[in-house]
């Protein structure tokens, strides 16, 4: 097998997207679409001990950066191939610019531990509490944070069936390479900008 050197970039190991959920000043929701996020293992801390967190890395500036600052909170809510097209919007539309951005809103619901919105129809939802920030850059930052919450579709939970069967029903969506979606069995899911289309 020969290998050539590349473009330093991520297009064969994608990260799967969520939806970050914050809340307003004026107690309405605001989404964005976000694929820089991995987990860590958070330790015994005043956060509620053991337990996974995540990374998240946030470029530039934004309104949802400016409300993770400000709330200390958000949710994270797992892209799904029926969520795509808002998700698409969510992430091509910049909050700070468009004040109707929310014109599009699934169906929001509280957390069950924090206060941040999260989306009904999203099969899996974090809530997650902001432990640290790490500035990396200008307009590059890392917020390092502990799950402190999450709800998940109450059938995925059933361990009668096998759970590759689970996995399956999720759909999942894939940042993919060259700024595609793809799925969690190999489809291409359209380029950036084309599923909004079908809102
Ligand atoms: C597929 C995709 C993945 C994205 N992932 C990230 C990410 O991981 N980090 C980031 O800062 N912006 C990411 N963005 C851009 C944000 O979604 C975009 O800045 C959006 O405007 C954020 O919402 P807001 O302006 O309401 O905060 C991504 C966009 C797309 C289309």
């Amino acid at each position: 097998m020969t290998k050539v050197q590349v473009k330093n970039w991520n297009d064969f190991c994608p990260q799967q997207l969520f939806l970050y959920g914050t809340y307003k000043e004026d107690g309405t929701p605001n989404f964005g679409l976000f694929c820089w996020f991995s987990y860590i293992w958070t330790t015994e801390d005043e956060y509620g001990g053991d337990g996974l967190g995540v990374m998240a890395c946030i470029g530039g500036e934004k309104l949802t950066k400016d409300l993770i600052r400000k709330n200390g909170v958000f949710s994270a809510n797992l892209v799904t191939e029926e969520l795509l097209p808002l998700a698409d919007y969510y992430g091509g539309t910049e909050g700070r610019a468009h004040d109707d951005k929310m014109k599009f809103v699934p169906t929001v619901e509280k957390g069950v531990v924090l206060n941040v919105p999260t989306i009904a129809e999203s099969p899996v939802s974090m809530e997650l509490k902001v432990m640290q920030e790490i500035n990396l850059a200008s307009g590059s930052d890392v917020f390092l944070c502990k799950i402190v919450g999450e709800t998940m579709r109450e059938d995925l939970t059933n361990k009668d069936v096998p759970f590759i069967e689970r996995f399956k029903s999720v759909k999942q969506v894939l940042a993919g390479g060259e700024e595609r979606y793809v799925s969690n069995d190999g489809r291409d899911l359209g380029a950036w900008g084309e599923p909004m289309k079908n809102l």
